[in-house]
């Protein structure tokens, strides 16, 4: 129409500034207010990763201090939360449920709900990243019909949340440091990615001054789909589904398939065309799992010939489709104990963060306003309503 600029899935539009993530996708690059992730999953935890990307410096030892117990202090959820999770069918998605759970959130902290003071955005983000755990865990555990967990704050944010899946009345998890280094680690790759879709998502909902909770639940239910967070899960049923090294060639021949719609799960992305560098500090933590846990898993056989496959056919080099965050994660995940069915949950929980610093950046920019894109008119041009008889 030469009016408007025309780009389907915002492949070249950039819909706001930003200081919080960096990715350079034809170098594999990513930072996190200027620290390479590589850096940050080897050296940094949850913890202090949450507040750089909240606040864009490294914690001090008091920030750090300070922070780590305001999340603490935040974890628990009042006890009439739980009834949202008993309205649930007891075989519900926890994604379906965390989509409820946390936009509910809102119908309980109305200070929270109060975005224009400062003060309360704080409470606000700290509410978000101190709650999410809790709440994944409890759609954990009302699905596999044990009782809830309450957080036990003397733990690390990552032990207290596997304890709070794991534990049951007649046994308390014990927390095993080198897994829950991993999931540590699993969270770190997964707290931001600058405008993807879920955080564009919540951008646009909290860009109409909706509350932080019901601007991290559209996040949450962006994600669940299997071409955004719902792919772990996705890959990993995939793998499970190939079941063997031998049935490799088979999938990769249907991917390549241009009448067929399969896709090889886990491979490609939108803005990686070279690595991702999420899936090579995830290849390694994967491994690190499967020894510390004694797994052989037969999976990561089909994993491991998919991967060299794909990396040398032609059709993937071209297209420069390599695996991504999601393709180790999946295997990592299960090794740890967690059915598919909580992988994306447990990227929403980590997301929360980035999606939480970036809903707190929007609302801080003096040019904020709200989003509003502009279409295309495809339809019938105008014409005359046309009564029910005479059609
Ligand atoms: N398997 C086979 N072919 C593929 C794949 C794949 N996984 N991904 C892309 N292609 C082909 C696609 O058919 C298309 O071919 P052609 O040009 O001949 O039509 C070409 O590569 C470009 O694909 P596209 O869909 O236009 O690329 P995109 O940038 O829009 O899609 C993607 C990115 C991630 C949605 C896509 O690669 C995909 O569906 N991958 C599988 C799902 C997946 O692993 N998603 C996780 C993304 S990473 C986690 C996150 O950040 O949320």
């Amino acid at each position: 129409t030469g009016k408007f600029t025309f780009d389907p899935g915002f492949t070249s539009t950039a819909s706001c500034e930003s200081k919080i993530t960096f990715i350079d996708g034809n170098e594999g690059v990513l930072l996190y207010r200027g620290y390479p992730i590589e850096q940050l999953a080897e050296h940094s935890d949850s913890i202090e990763t949450a507040y750089l990307l909240l606040h864009g410096e490294l914690p001090t030892a008091d920030e750090c201090t300070d922070f780590r117990s305001s999340i603490t202090y935040h974890t628990m959820v009042h006890e009439h939360f739980k009834q949202f999770f008993y309205g649930f069918r007891r075989d519900a998605h926890p994604m379906a449920v965390m989509c409820g759970a946390v936009g509910a959130l809102s119908a309980f902290y109305h200070d929270s709900t109060d975005i224009h003071d400062p003060k309360h955005r704080e409470v606000a983000t700290h509410r978000m990243i101190a709650k999410i755990p809790t709440i994944a865990a409890m759609a954990y555990k009302y699905m596999v019909g044990q009782p809830f967990v309450h957080p036990r704050n003397d733990l690390h944010y990552t032990e207290n949340f596997l304890r709070m899946c794991f534990s049951v009345p007649a046994e308390d998890y014990e927390v095993n440091k080198t897994l829950a280094a991993a999931l540590d680690k699993i969270f770190i790759l997964h707290m931001d990615h600058e405008q993807n879709a879920s955080t564009s998502t919540v951008r646009l909902a909290g860009s109409s001054g909706a509350n932080p909770f019901a601007c991290i639940a559209a996040g949450i239910a962006c994600l669940w789909g299997p071409s955004h967070g719902g792919a772990n899960e996705a890959a990993l049923r995939m793998l499970m589904e190939i079941g063997t090294p031998d049935r490799v060639g088979e999938y990769v021949k249907r991917a390549k398939d241009k009448d067929d719609p399969f896709r090889l799960m886990g491979f490609g992305h939108r803005v990686y065309k070279n690595y991702d560098p999420r899936a090579k500090v995830m290849q390694k933590a994967c491994h690190e799992v499967l020894e510390a846990v004694g797994i052989q898993d037969p999976l990561l056989d089909v994993a491991t010939k998919l991967e060299k496959i794909a990396l040398e056919d032609d059709y993937f080099v071209e297209k420069k489709l390599y695996p991504n965050i999601d393709f180790y994660s999946g295997i990592t995940l299960r090794a740890l104990g967690f059915p598919t069915e909580m992988f994306t949950p447990l990227f929403a929980l980590a997301r929360t963060v980035g999606w939480i610093a970036q809903w707190q950046e929007m609302l801080e920019d003096p040019n904020q306003k709200i989003g509003r894109p502009r279409q295309i008119y495809t339809g019938a041009a105008k014409r005359d309503y046309v009564p029910l008889d005479a059609r």
